[in-house]
């Protein structure tokens, strides 16, 4: 079996990174040994502070980091059990996020890099989510179809060995994350949205309402901004509609499209597996069509715990070691970048 951890470039199964993660509306910190071992993982979510705004408010969140940052910190190191001495090496999330957010997370990372003599290794957070995927289940084989599905992105990737990665398609309008979020703020579901849809799902009929596939036989990009509207319509023209039933149709439409196309690709690309990632990726229903789709199709099925598929700083971590032992440190001259891309093969 190949173990994606034994090919890595001077690889060290002894080294301690400090992930933060500090890109959106979580402030995280935790402790992680080669790559693989999670000693704490340490969450401050504020998803109270923005609820009151139906959405995640910049400067809001910017404030929140730089207020809880020095505590979070502090907390992963005890619960990790480490002192500063055991540290090798510290890595944050660099981009893609809020810039006042992610400024607080790389500021900190450089300032304790610098202090305790050790590297600093900026990460991708589009990565890091690869990353929870194989931390949950570091004994994979490659290449492998990783479903990235969050608030801000949805990605159809091959995982071809670790540190490479193909595109094969992305959403040209709304996130998944996103449409959860929005539908459910259009009937009253509150925020964040994805686990309110998730939770008035169970108790209605998915197949109540047939809501648009967008792009389901087109390529393996995505769209769902015509599904929200759709939603949208249907509730204003039936407002004594069941939320229930239209919670359920509507996460049926979305997963029936990311499934189909994951299992298309795996088939395309001779995948060993299917990997979720990203907060949507606690999905119920996903989770669960994800599993039958791979049971019918002999696919291995990686699914991140719950605390793995939402913004964390174990991951980082684990992508910090890994970009550490393949591509060296990162310079302190490298600040943060709202809007980084990852670097595709061709
Ligand atoms: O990855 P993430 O924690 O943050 C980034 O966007 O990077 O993802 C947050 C997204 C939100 O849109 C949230 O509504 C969605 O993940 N989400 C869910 C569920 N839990 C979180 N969507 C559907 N079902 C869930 N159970
Ligand atoms: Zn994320």
């Amino acid at each position: 079996m190949t173990n994606p951890f034994d090919s890595a470039i001077g690889l060290d199964p002894n080294l301690v990174v400090l992930g933060i993660e500090s890109s959106c509306d979580e402030t995280a910190a935790a402790v992680v040994v080669g790559g693989r071992e999670v000693k704490s993982n340490v969450v401050s979510s504020q998803v109270d502070l923005h609820a009151a705004f139906g959405g995640v408010v910049p400067e809001v969140a910017g404030r929140a980091h730089e207020q809880r940052i020095t505590a979070v910190l502090a907390e992963a190191m005890v619960e990790a059990g480490v002192e500063d001495s055991d540290i090798g090496a510290v890595a944050a999330t660099v981009g893609p996020g809020l810039i006042g957010s992610l400024l607080v997370g790389v500021s900190a990372a450089k300032a304790l890099a610098l202090v305790w003599g050790v590297p600093f290794v900026g990460v991708n957070h589009l990565e890091a989510h690869f990353h929870a995927a194989l931390l949950d289940a570091p004994d994979v084989e490659f290449p492998l179809v990783m479903v990235l599905v969050s608030g801000g992105h949805t990605m159809l990737v091959v995982l071809v060995g670790p540190e490479r990665y193909r595109l094969l398609g992305a959403t040209l309008d709304d996130a998944a994350g996103e449409a959860f979020d929005k539908v459910a703020r259009f009937v009253d579901l509150g925020y964040p949205g994805g686990p309110a849809i998730d939770e008035a799902a169970r108790g209605g009929d998915p197949t109540a309402i047939s809501f648009p596939r967008a792009m389901m036989k087109d390529g393996y990009d995505f769209s769902f901004s015509g599904l929200k509207t759709a939603v949208i319509n249907h509730v204003r023209a039936n407002p004594d509609v069941s939320i229930p039933d239209v919670a359920a149709s509507f996460q049926a439409a979305v997963v029936e499209v990311l499934v189909e196309k994951a299992r298309r690709a795996a088939r395309d690309v001779g995948a060993t597996g299917i990997c979720l990632a990203g907060g949507v990726a606690a999905n119920s229903a996903l989770r669960a069509a994800v599993e039958a789709a791979c049971v019918a199709d002999g696919l291995g099925c990686h699914l991140p715990s719950r605390s793995m598929c939402t913004d964390n700083a174990a991951m980082v971590a684990a992508a910090g070691w890994y970009r550490l032992q393949a591509h060296g440190p990162t310079g302190l001259d490298v600040g943060a970048d709202p809007r980084m891309a990852i670097s595709f093969l061709d």
